[in-house]
């Protein structure tokens, strides 16, 4: 019998030939529910740290109980600074498929410490070997939009000229394209040309993984994503556009001659355009993501009676499957037979 080549395949027995695949997705939002729920008993507590620990550590179990031979290729760090979830850690219980693994299972740390919206926690899956490693790459400058507008944007183009083409991709005006930045010192010149076009400038103060997210999901308000944020953050991000049709560019950005040269020696072009398919190339993508305080692409952890309800997106690029989950949890059954402390 033949291997199955896709990322989410049991062995090959397990399906008859026609029927779909097994959706690896399906399992890895239990995971990025298990983060959201630890890291929610720490929203509005100050204390960033924390709830980041809490997320990853609940994000690790459940992690180990996904069938899949998993390596950590976007995690939280090196071995010697992260404990949990390092770049080059095993994940899942080390059965096929051997996939590649992005994490972020607190996206928005302080988001969550400080109670503000748009925290979640995410995790992506791909073909081993296909997602890209940003190495000593802190920061990448982005530009990402949703499906009307993939082939429309580049990254190399003016701000005001992007805001131009969107909006005649979206056929609206360039005075109703929302453009979502983080409200950095860096971004000064690209707000101010956005705000020259007419753009709609939304500013955050963190977090930009959702956002990058939701400019490909209607009715959310959000047409772009623009500026340099976090590596990582670029590469989940562009997992998650790859299976909404939607598209990312990047180029890495860093933050002095030191850093340049320690990339250049590395093997990186600082000046090339990755494209979504540059940093993730897998044909066979999985993300799910879970929502843990509530802005414009999910609704964050809500307590009740018996526990809390959770609210999650779970995609597949292959098939181009987009669920939405909304779970009720209950806090004493669960807490029963794990660890996880939900309370
Ligand atoms: P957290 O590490 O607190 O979760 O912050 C994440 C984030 O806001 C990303 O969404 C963003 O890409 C990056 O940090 C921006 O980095 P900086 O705050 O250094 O500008």
């Amino acid at each position: 019998m033949s291997e199955r080549t896709a990322a989410g395949g049991e062995p090959v027995e397990a399906a008859p030939p026609g029927a779909p695949d097994r959706n690896l997705a399906l399992d890895l939002v239990r995971v990025t529910e298990a983060a959201a729920l630890a890291a929610g008993r720490w929203i509005g507590r100050g204390d960033k740290e924390s709830a980041d620990q809490a997320a990853v550590d609940a994000m690790r179990l459940m992690l180990q109980t996904v069938t899949m031979d998993g390596l950590v290729v976007i995690g939280e760090g090196e071995k010697d600074k992260a404990p949990m979830l390092y770049n080059g850690e095993p994940v899942g219980n080390g059965r096929p498929p051997h996939v590649d693994v992005a994490v972020d299972p607190l996206e928005g740390t302080r988001l969550t410490a400080l109670g503000r919206p748009n925290a979640i926690s995410v995790v992506a899956v791909a073909e081993r070997g296909t997602v890209f490693f940003p190495g000593a790459a802190v920061y990448m400058d982005k530009i990402a939009g949703g499906p009307e507008v993939a082939d429309a944007i580049d990254i190399t183009a003016p701000p005001e000229e992007n805001v131009r083409r969107v909006a005649k991709a979206k056929g609206m005006e360039p005075e109703e394209v929302s453009v979502v930045v983080l409200d950095r010192d860096r971004h000064e010149e690209l707000i101010a040309a956005l705000r020259r076009v007419g753009a709609k400038v939304m500013l955050i103060t963190d977090g930009d993984v959702a956002p990058a997210i939701a400019a490909s999901e209607e009715g959310t308000g959000v047409d772009l994503l623009m500026g340099v944020g976090g590596t990582p953050e670029g590469v989940i991000s562009a997992a998650a556009l790859k299976c909404l049709g939607g598209a990312m560019q990047g180029r890495l950005w860093p933050r002095d001659d030191e850093e340049r040269a320690k990339l250049v020696e590395a093997g990186y072009d600082v000046d090339r355009v990755l494209s979504t398919d540059d940093l993730v190339s897998g044909q066979d993508v999985f993300v799910a993501a879970t929502g843990v305080t509530t802005g414009a692409l999910l609704q964050g952890v809500r307590y009740t009676d018996e526990g809390a309800v959770t609210d999650s997106l779970v995609m597949r690029s292959r098939s181009g499957t987009v669920r939405r989950i909304e779970a009720r949890h209950a806090f004493e059954k669960l807490m029963k037979f794990s660890t996880i402390p939900y309370r």
